[in-house]
């Protein structure tokens, strides 16, 4: 047995050893007849905490197949021992493989023409960076969903989060991109639910960083930076006021949150102000 398909087998092993321990059964095929019950029952088979290692196994052996590198029970055909962890990295990189930002950028100009959704769309990215620098995230992941978010919209309204899959697939999106981004639009035109931290924020301020723009418009700087959380909460207040942006959708993203509305108000103007300039900029650069 060589050096590869021992690490291989250990893998497995290892994988088999999570899922015996959930089973509480060490007989070997018992298990798979217990895992049938419990999805009839719907019960969870692993902690998130397992449910992570076993899913990024099992598409990392997926990836290793369609790749030739391993026949369809995952051993591996073949390599030279110190080429292993060359192709694990490989491997992984492919499985989370992210397009890059000028990627993200011609895919955005293709479909999209209108300054204003240009300007939304450097906008959210922004925005998206702030709070994950914020949160310790990865700030380029959550930068490219920003600016992704509503690639669909301007040439296909009637499909909006619908389309989006088939277009970031153009620039080789990944599975976790193309949920973010879908999700956005949960309960208006998507089902996807907002389930993680990125995801919710998303959801919470991209209606809300409308209505700052608009409202940054009406001050005599026409700017984020000297307004107030005060007179921010009077235009959320004053129904009239931007009416395209949607008072429910924001407070129903604080709530997803677990933040009070002037929580998220006040995090996203600050979000907005840090932006500013730089967004400026970048719309000089885009047309
Ligand atoms: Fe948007």
């Amino acid at each position: 047995m060589n050096h590869v398909t021992r690490e291989l087998d250990r893998i497995h092993q290892e994988g088999e050893k999570i899922m015996k321990r959930r089973m509480g059964k060490e007989k070997n095929g018992e298990w798979n007849k217990l895992i049938l019950e419990r999805i009839n029952q719907n019960e969870r088979l692993f902690s998130k905490e397992e449910s992570k290692v076993m899913s990024h196994h099992n598409k990392l052996i997926q990836k290793m197949y369609i790749l030739g590198l391993t026949d369809n029970l995952g051993i591996t055909k073949c390599l030279e021992k110190n080429k292993f962890h060359d192709i694990i990295g490989k491997t992984k990189g492919e499985i989370n493989k992210m397009p890059n930002r000028e990627q993200a950028i011609e895919l955005l100009k293709k479909y999209n023409q209108e300054e204003f959704h240009l300007r939304h769309a450097l906008t959210v990215e922004a925005v998206m960076k702030y709070f994950a620098k914020e949160n310790g995230e990865d700030e380029e992941f959550w930068g490219l969903v920003g600016l992704l978010h509503d690639v669909d919209f301007e040439k296909y309204p009637e499909k909006h989060c619908q389309k989006a899959p088939e277009l970031l697939q153009e620039i080789g999106a990944n599975e976790d991109m193309i949920h973010a981004i879908c999700s956005h639009g949960y309960g208006i035109c998507s089902n996807l639910k907002p389930e993680k931290q990125m995801e919710k924020i998303l959801f919470a301020t991209d209606e809300l960083t409308g209505l700052i723009w608009a409202a940054a418009k009406m001050r005599p700087s026409q700017s984020t930076k000297d307004m107030e959380v005060s007179s921010l909460k009077k235009k959320f207040k004053d129904k009239k006021f931007a009416a395209g942006c949607s008072r429910d959708t924001i407070k129903q993203g604080a709530e997803m949150l677990g933040w009070e509305l002037s929580e998220l108000l006040e995090k996203t103007i600050l979000a907005m102000r840090e932006a500013e300039d730089l967004v400026e900029k970048e719309m000089e650069e885009i047309k």
